[in-house]
């Protein structure tokens, strides 16, 4: 007998899933790889920035796993839309979740919803061609815009921000998105954290990255560049020298300019009908290491703000959940009998794209030692069910059939490798003509 596993999510932390059940089991194993998307890889694709192309080349490994015998790409399938826990139940062995992280987490400030306040999330979407979002979602015509938070995805979303239409002409961004950014009217970029350099979530490559922007001048101000003690790690001291070269340079006129600004926290996003400004509040730590105002405030006149202050999973239906660490509760990958989990729904959204690969490997130990020496399913596949449903999912080779469409588009523009194609629609034309 097979055993047969579904696993839900075709992001790094399912089809390493995958990739782990193949390699470590000692008996034939097929996996069914289930994808909201008719596209896989999940945030390598939809998330990582567009300018990072050797990061993006993951996607290359990913593919192999796609592509082994034991594993099928089923996309377009939704838990909890097209299929439920019992359906995975009656045609699985076992069922991993590995559904990522999908939405931001909150300031809980007063204008948060103001139109122009902007979660990263649905930023990131938009410039990465996400099918949730339209091309049209944003115009950049604040000349001045905050980016709150100092984490990797801030960084991200900061580089796109300052750089030109040319300079990421040869990316995969959505034609109509890369239009867009080409009329974009910003000048002047906050990017802002709330405690002192010593504690920003930037690496110290990604940071890096800021300084080597062709045009955008990078200003740190001389008083919040100041860190006090000296034993930091590498990484953290290497944040805090490459902030103090910067903290003494001139800006020498480039079209945008990008202040690094520490010590601040945002109380209010201020406007009637959409952002006017935003009200910071100097903040220290208090004895016991906690952010506390001053009572010393600062308005910045920006008609944009970025909320990056980190993601967070939503609960699956029928599928436990934590409201409080928003992540599934598990004991090594294990939920309960045959249903586990991995990646940033397991552990939280932290880590770079291999973390994934140790957490699989603990899940899918967990899974096979939980399942060694009992009887294996006699179900049918979902097929029928999915069948039975109107549902006819999108394959491996479909999925093909999209990535050279964008290959076939990125030429036909003169750009790039690939361009990609914006919305459900025009996926599904180019690989269902
Ligand atoms: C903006 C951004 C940029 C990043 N850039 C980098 C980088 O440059 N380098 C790096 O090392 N790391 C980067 N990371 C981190 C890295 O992307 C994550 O560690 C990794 O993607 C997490 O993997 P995952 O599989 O848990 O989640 P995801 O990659 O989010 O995959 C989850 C998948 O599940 C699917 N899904 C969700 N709900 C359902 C459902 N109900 N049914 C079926 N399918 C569903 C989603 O469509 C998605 O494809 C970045 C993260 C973000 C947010
Ligand atoms: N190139 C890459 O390798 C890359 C690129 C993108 C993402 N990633 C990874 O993906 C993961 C997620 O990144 P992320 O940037 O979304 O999250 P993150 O690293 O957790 O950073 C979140 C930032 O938001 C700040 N913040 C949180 N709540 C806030 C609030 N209420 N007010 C003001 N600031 C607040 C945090 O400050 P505090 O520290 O004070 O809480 C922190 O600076 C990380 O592991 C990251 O390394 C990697």
């Amino acid at each position: 007998m097979t055993l047969r596993v579904a696993v839900i999510g075709s992001g790094p932390a399912g089809i390493y899933t995958a990739e782990a059940l193949v390699k470590q089991a000692q008996e034939d194993v097929q996996v069914d790889v289930i994808e909201r998307l008719p596209t896989p890889y999940g945030l390598v694709r939809y998330g990582v920035a567009p300018d990072h192309t050797s990061i993006k080349s993951i996607a290359n490994y990913l593919r192999r796993v796609l592509e082994l015998p034991e594993v099928r790409f089923l996309g377009g399938v939704t838990l909890g839309e097209h299929l439920s826990v019992e359906d995975l139940l009656g045609g699985y062995d076992a069922v991993v979740y590995a559904t990522g992280a999908m939405v931001d987490r909150k300031l809980g400030i007063p204008g948060e919803d103001l139109p122009g306040s902007v979660a990263a999330t649905d930023f990131v979407n938009w410039y990465c061609g996400h099918p949730d979002v339209s091309a049209s979602m944003f115009t950049l015509d604040s000349p001045e815009v905050a980016v709150i938070g100092v984490g990797n995805v801030a960084v991200d979303v900061v580089r796109v921000l300052a750089k030109t239409a040319e300079e990421l002409s040869s990316t995969d961004v959505p034609h109509d998105v890369l239009e867009r950014l080409g009329e974009s009217q910003v000048k002047a970029i906050h990017m802002i954290g709330r405690r002192g350099p010593e504690h920003a979530k930037f690496t110290l490559k990604e940071l890096r990255e800021l300084g080597e922007l062709a045009n955008a001048d990078v200003c740190v101000r001389e008083d919040e560049a100041v860190v006090l003690g000296g034993d930091f790690p590498r990484q953290i001291r290497g944040n805090i020298d490459v902030l103090r070269s910067w903290a003494g340079r001139d800006p020498v006129g480039r079209p945008r300019r990008l202040d690094v600004r520490f010590w601040l926290r945002p109380v209010e996003i201020l406007g009637t009908d959409r952002v006017e400004g935003l009200r910071l509040e100097r903040t220290r730590l208090s004895e016991e290491g906690r952010v506390v105002g001053t009572g010393e405030f600062e308005t910045i006149p920006v008609g944009m703000v970025l909320r990056s202050v980190g993601y967070q999973s939503v609960p699956l239906p029928g599928v436990p959940f934590d409201e409080r660490s928003m992540t599934v509760p598990n004991e090594a990958g294990r939920i309960r009998e045959r249903e586990y989990v991995a990646g940033w729904l397991k552990r939280g959204p932290t880590g770079v794209i291999g973390t994934n690969k140790s957490d699989a490997a603990e899940t899918v130990r967990t899974l096979l030692s939980d399942l060694a020496g009992h009887d294996r399913l006699r179900s049918a596949p979902i097929d029928a069910l999915l069948g039975e449903r109107g549902v006819r999912p999108v394959t491996y080779d479909e999925w093909l059939a999209i990535e050279a469409a964008e290959g076939a588009l990125a030429k036909s523009l003169g750009r790039g490798e690939r361009v990609k194609l914006a919305g459900l629609e025009a996926m599904l034309r180019a690989c269902r003509p």
